[in-house]
């Protein structure tokens, strides 16, 4: 699906994702030739739809996208019915944990991929972290999602300087004032990703973009 033809229906009406972003992951996809994509954080579905239109102009794959929430009301219809609406309903898998966290996913889904022998046989040619935005949370799918991943595929943090001070989304209780003002992205960027052997390119763009490509 021609980036022109999913940026139409989304652009301005479905949250989170900008045109111009969705513009940088479909390029991405597109000349990586990737066909496996994971998503931690799915809300209305726009970054899914973004990544799937390049997936399927790539021949065809898979976008696998988690959330814990089903998003049935708000400001845009629910990500379902906008894959449907763009005919990307086979080139998207929805998965909802809503009993618990995308890291227990993962969890699942290495136990499943791990041999007798302790290798993890990887998944997926891209990841796109827009999730929970949290130290503890992130920090965690981080070293998981690099046990998925394929060599020299690239993992994309959202929201590097994202800060819960700055954000109207609720606070765990116990969060010292540091915590609250220091951006947990970033810090899992810098300090779990930085110092990772298995990552060999790190970029930062436009300030608020995290990209690191695992080792081939
Ligand atoms: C900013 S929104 C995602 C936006 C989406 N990627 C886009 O650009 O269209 C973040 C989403 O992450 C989900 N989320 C946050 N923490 C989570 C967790 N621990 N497990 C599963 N989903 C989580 C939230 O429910 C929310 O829908």
């Amino acid at each position: 699906m021609r980036f022109e033809d999913v940026a139409a229906v989304l652009d301005g009406r479905v949250p989170f994702m900008t045109a111009s972003q969705g513009r940088q992951v479909y390029d991405h996809i597109r000349s990586e030739r990737a066909t496996s994509v994971l998503e931690l954080g799915t809300a209305f579905g726009a970054s899914a739809a973004y990544m799937a239109a390049a997936v399927a102009q790539n021949g065809g794959g898979r976008v696998t996208t988690v959330d814990r929430h089903h998003f049935n009301a708000g400001p845009a219809p629910p990500p379902e019915e906008t894959a449907a609406r763009l005919g990307l309903e086979d080139t998207i898998e929805f998965v909802r944990v809503d009993h618990s966290s995308y890291t227990w996913w993962l969890k699942e889904q290495i136990e499943a991929r791990t041999d007798t022998g302790g290798t993890t046989r990887p998944a997926y040619d891209f990841c796109y972290i827009d999730g929970a935005h949290d130290w503890h949370v992130d920090g965690l799918a981080a070293v998981l999602v690099e046990r998925l991943l394929k060599p020299g595929a690239w993992v994309l943090f959202d929201d590097l300087d994202w800060t819960y001070d700055s954000s109207t989304s609720p606070t765990p209780d116990g969060l010292s004032a540091e915590e609250r003002a220091t951006p947990h992205v970033r810090a899992v960027f810098d300090i779990v990703i930085g110092g990772h052997p298995s990552f060999d390119r790190l970029l930062v763009d436009d300030g608020r973009w995290g990209w690191a490509r695992k080792r081939l």
